[in-house]
């Protein structure tokens, strides 16, 4: 029988998950069906229960449901744990098992897709939300000199900084919670932009001179361009956005279903040219 994945959101319906798993079953030739599931914003866990109810296999979870994926998880593995949040749900026998791969994805992308060096760099993150403690840990893994993490409410930069205090001496010289207005004077070697601001065509009030020579600035808004990348371009900062990280992410949940890790590169160059 082809086993059963999706994806569960709200709004879930221009989720490009189902055509990437789609592709990498194909490529992998795994039995897999993978679709979309809205649930109302009240009720995400019917919806699993439903899902899981039906023999379902594992559920990618996306906004506004991490946080909840993570509280119904029995098992919460590797990096889930610290991000307090769940995007790839598992279903072994009775237990839910929950997994972030987010971080991995945008890791990976960094250093494999983009061949970004991020030990000894040093590294803006930009937001507080869901978005930045999915990729704190996998970020702080890698080592950077610094991690400065900056958002437009101060106070959830800090609790965000204090959340991951314990993981601080992975940074060289540690992480530290800013304003924008408090960067100014200071350079970065890469720049995340994990706001939202870009859906709404907006950008972060970053000042000038955050670009070191040669910088990378990340959008994981996956749109070539947004506000922040345009803004990034014209300083002569090299741009991404977040596509890369949106496969890699998916091959890494994929990987933890199936065992089998399928191509991202083909899939990658695919979603591009559309
Ligand atoms: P998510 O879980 O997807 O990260 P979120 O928790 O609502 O969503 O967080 C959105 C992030 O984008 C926050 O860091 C938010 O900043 P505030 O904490 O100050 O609200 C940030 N954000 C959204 N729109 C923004 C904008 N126009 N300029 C700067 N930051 C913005």
């Amino acid at each position: 029988m082809t086993d059963q994945y999706a994806v569960i959101g709200n709004p879930v319906e221009h989720s490009l998950s189902p055509g990437i798993h789609a592709q990498f079953a194909r490529a992998t030739g795994q039995d897999i069906a993978y679709g979309r599931i809205l649930a109302p914003r009240d009720g995400f866990r019917a919806a699993v229960a439903a899902f899981r109810a039906a023999a379902g296999k594992g559920l990618n979870v996306t906004l506004p449901f991490k946080h909840e994926a993570w509280r119904l998880a029995a098992v919460r593995s590797g990096f889930a744990l610290g991000a307090g949040a769940v995007n790839t749900l598992a279903f072994e026998g009775e237990r839910i098992v929950g997994h972030n791969t987010d971080g991995v994805g945008l890791v990976r992308d960094l250093t494999h897709n983009l061949r970004i060096v991020v030990r000894g760099k040093r590294v803006l993150l930009m937001g507080a939300g869901g978005a930045s403690y999915g990729v704190m840990e996998p970020l702080l893994r890698e080592q950077p000199a610094t991690m400065v993490v900056a958002n437009r409410t101060l106070e959830k930069a800090i609790e965000l900084v204090g959340h991951f205090e314990q993981l601080q001496s992975r940074a060289q010289q540690g992480i530290a919670a800013r304003a924008y207005a408090g960067l100014s004077g200071s350079e970065f070697d890469i720049v995340i932009n994990a706001t939202s601001a870009g859906l709404e065509g907006a950008m972060p009030a970053l000042p000038e001179g955050v670009f070191a020579a040669g910088a990378l600035a990340y959008d994981m808004v996956y749109a070539r361009r947004t506000p922040f990348l345009e803004f990034a371009r014209a300083r002569g900062a090299r741009v991404a956005d977040g596509i890369g990280m949106l496969v890699e992410q998916a091959a890494e949940s994929f990987f933890l279903w199936r065992g089998v890790r399928p191509e991202t590169e083909p899939v990658i160059r695919l979603l591009r040219q559309n």
